[in-house]
């Protein structure tokens, strides 16, 4: 029975499957190349936000069941079954970044100490699993069996928890019947419960599943955002429009919110690095490059549309509500904030922002840039303000004091690029209100 489990790369995807596979009872090693983030995971200290996470990290930890180290050797030595969770950003022309998968492969190889079982979990290429197999073969220094599986991940940050402890599915790319074995094994607890589809594959099929599921996930929430300006220039109402669509039970409601243009860590990266693979095979995916396209032009079309409701935005102060790419997380990789900021500030405007989970990546982030203020609360970015802007939903900025804000600003416009209020609702409030989709 397999009981220790490595999983090399302590982030977002890594520490989530750690903790979880923990709390199914395993003895989990995480394994991160960062000193400070290891320390911190020893003293109790979550580097990131994902709620419900912390409580089961210091539960399991407490227990024994997880431990955190940067010593990738005793990881590799200590398990038959590593995890490879590391980052794959994108390259400059879109390619997904594999230098710290190949680089984990190459240590593995030179480590291992009997024969071990490489899941991936890391978003990857097609053929990556092969590449990974062809490096620890080549480099490994005494004559023990490899078997590497593509296992992708789909939790979504911010319910990251939840989703791994009820996937909508687990997607397994494995060669060999033993090695689905070993698989079912450190999945038991879900596999037992026959809740959770299994779908044993290919590895390649399993890696494609992961991009083109991100990649129609992206096409889908495009495909509602593009729409929004029409129907703000024809008079509809576009969250009615989605309602309507998404009661066909062949569509579906998620993911047709309309908003400033989909970010995070994954669906800009991931639709790229799939229209690049696919034109390395000589294959066009003009959908695909289509969404990507037309998500630029949404972010953009925030940026006019701000422009618009004030005039111009020269010395104008805007205050900004929110900076994560979504809510419940502090990630802001390829946050639309990241983009639309900048702009906004190039056109002449002032910037006062407040995230409520997000403030540290944002200092990082946004250092430097003249002309932006990272404040601490909504208030203090409304006061003197001449319009307000929701960029990300978080539940507290549903229910803000709208007087207080009203009182404190310098003109009363609201420009909701999450539709998270009602026209009608922030008229009678005295806002001159702007919404995406509704005119
Ligand atoms: N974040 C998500 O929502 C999500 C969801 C599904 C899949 N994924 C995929 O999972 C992978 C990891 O994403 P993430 O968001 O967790 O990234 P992350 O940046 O939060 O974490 C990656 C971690 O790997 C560590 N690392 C990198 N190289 C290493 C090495 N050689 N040895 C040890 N540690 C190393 C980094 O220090 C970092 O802590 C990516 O391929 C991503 O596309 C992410």
């Amino acid at each position: 029975m397999i009981n220790n489990i490595t999983v090399i790369g302590t982030g977002y995807v890594g520490l989530v499957t750690g903790t979880c596979l923990s709390d199914f009872g395993l003895n989990v090693l995480c394994i991160d190349q960062d000193e400070s983030k290891i320390n911190k995971l020893n003293n109790g200290i979550i580097p990131i936000y994902e709620p419900g996470l912390q409580e089961l990290v210091r539960k399991n930890y407490a227990e024994g069941r997880l431990h955190f180290s940067t010593d990738i050797i005793s990881g590799i030595q200590n398990s038959e079954v590593i995890f490879i969770a590391v980052g794959t950003p994108p390259k400059d022309d879109g390619s997904a970044d594999l230098d710290n998968v190949v680089k984990v492969a190459q240590t593995i190889a030179r480590h291992m100490n009997g024969p071990k079982v490489v899941v991936n979990k890391s978003t990857v290429p097609i053929g990556t699993a092969r590449l990974v197999k062809k490096i620890i073969e080549a480099n490994k220094t005494a004559p023990y069996r490899v078997d590497v599986v593509s296992n992708p991940e789909f939790l979504r940050e911010g319910a990251a928890v939840y989703d791994f402890m009820h996937p909508d599915r687990v997607v397994v790319g494995a060669q060999n019947p033993e090695v689905k074995e070993i698989m079912k094994q450190v999945y038991r607890v879900l596999f037992l419960n026959q809740k959770t589809p299994f779908l044993f594959t290919s590895p390649e099929t399993a890696e494609a599943i992961k991009y083109v599921s991100n990649a129609f996930l992206a096409t889908k929430i495009t495909f509602i955002n593009e729409l929004s300006e029409l129907f703000e220039k024809a008079g509809c109402n576009i969250v009615d429009v989605a309602r309507g669509m998404g009661m066909d039970g062949r569509i579906g409601s998620k993911f047709l919110n309309p908003g400033p243009g989909y970010g995070g860590s994954c669906f800009p990266k991931d639709t790229r690095a799939l229209a690049k693979t696919s034109r390395e095979y000589g294959v066009e995916l003009t959908l695909v490059e289509a969404t990507i396209a037309a998500n630029e032009k949404q972010k953009r079309r925030m940026v006019d549309k701000i422009e618009a409701a004030l005039g111009n935005l020269q010395d104008k102060t805007l205050a900004i509500l929110g900076l994560a790419f979504k809510p419940e997380t502090d990630d802001m990789r390829d946050s639309p904030a990241l983009t639309i900021i900048p702009e906004l500030i190039q056109r002449g405007a002032l910037i006062k922002a407040y995230d409520p989970k997000a403030m540290e990546e944002a200092k990082w982030r946004l250092e430097g840039i003249p002309g932006l203020e990272l404040v601490n609360s909504p208030y203090e970015a409304a006061s003197e303000a001449h319009a307000l802007v929701i960029l990300t939903e978080w539940n507290q900025f549903r229910s803000l004091d709208l007087i207080r804000l009203r009182e404190n600003m310098q003109e009363p416009i609201f420009i909701d690029l999450r539709n998270i209020y009602e026209p009608i609702f922030m008229k009678q409030q005295g806002f001159c209100y702007y919404s995406v989709g509704r005119s």
